[in-house]
């Protein structure tokens, strides 16, 4: 589905990635996870389109993303929450909904893409009507979630979704990623600690520095001398 190969960004005349390179299969959900600064934001902002590599390519199921703006990209079905969530403000949760519906047209109706995502985040339905200013961390972090279902996107980039939040609503959360596993989705996450990794994660790749510098299973991961000095697990 995704094919990341020996991508390389520079900004500000400073390497940010250095040869990264990875795959997320279709329908598989992996987590790229490494410290603060190791280029987890960069690598997902590249995908989307935001940041132009110096080197490397993207390719959806085959397709080259190369000079693809970001519309573009939602347009060829990748979502993206960013790590600030980006909720519109001046907007009711259900207008920011709805937004996505108009940038994407799929042959699944924008009703049916707009009752999904209510029904894979049910807590958003009783706030439909508030504006997104009055909205909790977790609440926004849910809508920006739901705002890729309702873009019928077939790949989901979340960036931290579970960082930052009141241990309550964490497994919500983590229940809700899961359901849009089961719906076939494919999902790219990126996190910086290895506890927030969900179980049911199909692989994952360690960052540090702008490079991967480990590929496998959660479980493996946990007994990776180099995963260990990097992340710190205490598992
Ligand atoms: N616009 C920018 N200008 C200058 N440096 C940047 C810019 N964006 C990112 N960087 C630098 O690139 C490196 C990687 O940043 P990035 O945001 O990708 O890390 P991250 O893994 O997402 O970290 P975090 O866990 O804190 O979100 C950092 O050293 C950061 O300071
Ligand atoms: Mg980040």
């Amino acid at each position: 589905m995704l094919e990341v190969s020996d991508l390389a960004v520079e900004i500000q005349s400073s390497e940010i990635l250095r040869g990264v390179s990875f795959n997320v299969g279709a329908g598989e959900l992996v987590c790229l996870v490494g410290r603060n600064g190791a280029g987890k934001t960069t690598t997902l902002r590249t995908i989307m389109g935001y940041v132009a590599p110096r080197a490397g390519a993207i390719r959806l199921t085959g397709t080259d993303l190369r000079g693809k703006s970001t519309l573009d990209r939602a347009r060829l079905g990748i979502g993206y929450s960013p790590e600030d969530s980006e909720v519109l403000g001046e907007l009711t949760v259900a207008e920011n909904i709805e937004l996505p519906t108009w940038t994407r047209r799929t042959e699944k109706s924008a009703h049916e893409r707009i009752e999904l995502a209510f029904q894979v985040f049910p807590n958003l339905r009783r706030y439909a009507t508030r504006p997104g200013t009055h909205l909790s961390g977790g609440e926004r972090k849910m809508l920006s979630i739901a705002r890729t279902l309702a873009l019928d996107a077939k790949l989901l980039l979340l960036d931290e979704p579970f960082e930052g939040l009141s241990p309550a609503i964490i497994p919500g959360i983590r229940h809700s990623v899961h359901e849009i596993v089961r719906l076939g989705r494919t999902v790219l996450i990126a996190e910086s600690e290895l506890q927030h990794v969900p179980d049911y994660a199909d692989r994952i790749y360690v960052m540090e520095r702008g490079e991967i510098v480990f590929g496998g299973s959660l479980e493996q991961a946990h007994c990776d001398p180099t995963v260990r000095r990097i992340i710190g697990t205490t598992v």
